[in-house]
């Protein structure tokens, strides 16, 4: 049964934040990227820790709440609605992607339906700390981790080697805008 998060008095545990922080400045699209990348990895690695042990703390919980709820989504529309589209004009029948961008594309909508159930385990009693764990929820995680990994490791081996080759000064210069609104940010 999971412990009450607070007594009264209790000070509120401090969240652990993933590392690397989010970038201050969205001007640089591909650094945007790989700094999503990063945090992806800790995420993988969080969960990963915490299909091991059968629990996770609410300070380690709250961060992967918004990294996979809003962060995730954000990234992956990054990618699907304005680099793979700019990349698809921009590569060389030798550069053999467009299978590789359909197929991450796909996964992309699969990693995302898995997010959004993990999310709402951890999000289902805000009071629970720690959140224990069921062998269902630790194959999930085991699973999202797992899809992390695979996918970060082709977005930044593959994609974005050759997104570094073929996108033109311009190119980089509308990803950001469109990186920059998403967020709500003005155009700099
Ligand atoms: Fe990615």
């Amino acid at each position: 049964m999971a412990a009450a998060r607070l007594r009264t008095g209790d000070p509120p545990p401090a969240v652990r934040p993933l590392d690397p922080p989010l970038p201050d400045d969205f001007g640089d699209p591909i650094a945007v990227i790989a700094n999503a990348h990063a945090r992806q990895r800790a995420l993988g690695g969080r969960l990963k820790q915490a299909a091991g042990v059968g629990e996770i703390g609410r300070a380690d919980a709250d961060p992967l709440i918004a990294c996979l709820g809003y962060e995730l989504p954000q990234h992956h529309d990054d990618l699907d609605c304005d680099l793979f589209p700019l990349l698809r004009r921009r590569i060389l029948p030798e550069d053999a992607l467009v299978p590789v961008l359909a197929r991450l594309a796909e996964d992309h909508r699969r990693t995302e339906r898995q997010a959004q159930a993990i999310v709402d385990l951890l999000a289902a009693d805000p009071a629970s700390d720690p959140i224990r764990l069921t062998d269902p929820a630790r194959d999930l995680f085991l699973a999202q981790a797992a899809l992390t990994k695979r996918l970060v490791s082709l977005e930044s081996g593959i994609v974005l080697a050759i997104a570094r080759v073929r996108l033109t000064r311009a190119d980089l210069k509308a990803l950001a805008c469109s990186f920059r609104a998403r967020r709500g940010m003005e155009a700099s």
